[in-house]
């Protein structure tokens, strides 16, 4: 719970606040940029939300790794809001409670004919092991690179999943049923997809030519309105990364950009994949 006593008073005033023990993940300020902001390496509410954008700051509550997000009067929350399927009939979930120890990173449940997948690790809570229940439990747990293995192994214990991790992350989850190597498909429709770089096992998965879950490797950049990578979180190479973001563009298309940390993004296959080609291009430069 937010602690009113911690609350930064950069917030604009007002019922919300984010308090001082914000990480900066960035988290919030995705998913309600209009209400949020950074001010001195912290986010602070940069505007009240009206009874209209409420449920924006909730998810961002409810998001938040720190739980830094509250309201003065301690108003109870409306209702469960994760998993929250991100495009109607998709069955791709964005998961909200964020771990702290994958600094924030996002985590995503895809649900499937073959048995559901979970993308990452979100905090385990039973606020969110029930409702994953509903969804038909976890078939599989993937890890896009060591950093967001948070608690995976919680995850994957409490529903008899097989977890995956690329050999290259493995120290960051030696107890892992499965290693990745080579690009492979998992599931019909469900590849994964070696991008080193950012770590050295870093993976994406990509979802029926559709949904690229990119872990921290690629993002979407609303300021620049373009795709972006990390030159300043990049852990291992950043040719590499370089090189493998290009056989990215030889090989796939995908329309929806999903990452750990960054700008989330739905546009249009051949417009993503002129972007990247672009972007590629930037960092070699
Ligand atoms: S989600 Fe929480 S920790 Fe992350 S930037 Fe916002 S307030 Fe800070
Ligand atoms: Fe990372």
């Amino acid at each position: 719970m937010a602690r009113v006593e911690l609350r930064n008073p950069a917030n604009e005033t007002g019922e919300w606040f984010v308090d001082t023990r914000c990480i900066d993940c960035g988290t919030c300020r995705e998913i309600a940029p209009e209400l949020f902001g950074e001010e001195d390496g912290l986010s602070v509410v940069r505007r009240q939300p009206d009874s209209h954008e409420d449920v924006g700051a909730w998810l961002a509550a409810q998001a938040c790794p720190t739980t830094s997000i509250g309201t003065v009067s301690r108003r109870s929350r409306p209702g469960r809001l994760y998993p929250r399927e991100i495009e109607a009939g998709s069955g791709v979930f964005d998961l909200g409670y964020c771990s702290p120890d994958s600094f924030g990173a996002s985590a995503w449940v895809v649900v499937r004919p073959e048995g559901n997948v979970l993308v990452d690790s979100p905090r385990f809570t039973e606020a969110l092991a029930g409702p994953i229940a509903e969804l038909g439990g976890l078939r599989h747990v993937v890890f896009t690179h060591r950093d967001d293995v948070a608690d995976g192994r919680r995850w994957a214990e409490r529903f008899g999943a097989r977890s995956w991790i690329h050999l290259h992350d493995r120290p960051a989850a030696r107890w892992a049923s499965d290693l990745l190597g080579d690009e492979q498909e998992l599931q019909p429709g469900f590849l994964a997809i070696p991008v080193p770089g950012h770590t050295k096992g870093s993976v994406v998965f990509l979802l029926d030519g559709r949904w690229l879950f990119t872990g921290d490797s690629l993002a979407w950049s609303h300021e620049r309105q373009d795709l972006t990578a990390f030159r300043g979180a990049c852990w291992y190479s950043w040719s590499e990364q370089s090189d493998s973001l290009a056989r990215l563009a030889e090989r796939h298309r995908f329309a929806a950009v999903l990452p750990g940390h960054g700008g989330r993004h739905i546009g249009e296959p051949g417009d993503l994949h002129d972007r990247l080609v672009r972007l590629v291009a930037r960092m070699r430069s």
